[in-house]
């Protein structure tokens, strides 16, 4: 596997009513090709802020993020992105949603497309439907495909699933994992999810509260097939709360 990604020494902060607050601190962190990460941390830790850079949206303010040998500096089609929300256009056909970033190409070529993607999510009877038309989870499927139709080598995923109710939920991410196998992509997600991340992750990286710092990188042993009932699942939910417990007890309105 080839280096896909590198964030090397990447701090960022942002300025509110004048004051600075340091929101990202010395990130390190290499992706392979084709590696599944999943960050996990408190909210307000930064883990949006570090997939937006990576996206080429947000800048960091020192540091450096490269795809390949290339700087990020801007965003670029080979780097996806899906939000928590769907984000799709509600007076667009779901076809017309997903040809969206296909620009340059010609009508036959987008059509190809759009119809080999929606169908990789199974969406293809609703391809003439709008936004409106489709549930929560349809919709998130549709932006999925959205996101895949430009052939991304890496999709960043900002809460994909968070809104969604828990059985479509594991639905969907049963599907990401096939999809995953079939098209090859980096995926570089972010939950709240602590068996969202178990189940998809091939590493979870654990970030500490703001400003976010990395504190741990597990790499999951579990294999292709995981069951999310078993010990060894367990393992691994016990040893990423405990970092978040760890930070709670050392808060002192926490020991009152
Ligand atoms: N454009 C911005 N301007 C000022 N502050 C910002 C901006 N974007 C993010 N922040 C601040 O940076 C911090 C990190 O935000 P970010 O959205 O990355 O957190 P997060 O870890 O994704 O949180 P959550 O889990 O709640 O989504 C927060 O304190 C937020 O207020
Ligand atoms: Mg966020």
């Amino acid at each position: 596997m080839g280096q896909e990604l590198t964030i090397k020494n990447v701090n960022k902060s942002f300025e509110v009513n004048g004051e600075k607050i340091n929101v990202l601190n010395d990130i390190n962190l290499d992706i392979k090709e084709g590696e599944f990460v999943v960050l996990v941390g408190h909210s307000g830790c930064g883990k949006s802020t570090l997939l937006k850079i990576i996206a080429g949206l947000e800048k960091n303010d020192t540091g450096l993020v490269a795809a390949g040998r290339q700087e990020i500096t801007e965003p670029a089609a080979d780097r996806g992105m899906i939000f928590q929300e769907h984000r799709l256009f509600p007076w667009m056909s779901i076809e017309r949603n997903v040809q969206l970033g296909l620009k340059g190409l010609a009508r036959e070529e987008k059509k190809k497309l759009s119809d080999q993607y929606l169908e990789l999510v199974k969406l293809s009877e609703f391809k003439k439907a709008y936004p409106r038309q489709l549930s929560g989870g349809m919709s998130q499927r549709a932006a999925i495909a959205r996101a895949l139709a430009t052939q991304p080598k890496i999709l960043l995923l900002d809460e994909p699933f968070g809104a969604l109710d828990a059985l479509t939920k594991i639905e969907l991410q049963e599907e990401l994992l096939k999809i995953r196998s079939r098209c090859g992509n980096t995926m570089i997600m972010v939950t709240h999810d602590i068996e969202e991340a178990i189940f998809l992750a091939d590493r979870i990286v654990v970030m500490s509260a703001r400003p976010g710092r990395i504190r741990d990188v597990i790499q999951v042993e579990l294999g292709k097939y995981r069951d999310r009932g078993g010990s060894d699942f367990a393992h691994y939910k016990k040893k990423i709360l405990d970092y978040f417990f760890e930070e709670k007890a050392a808060e002192p309105e926490y020991n009152i």
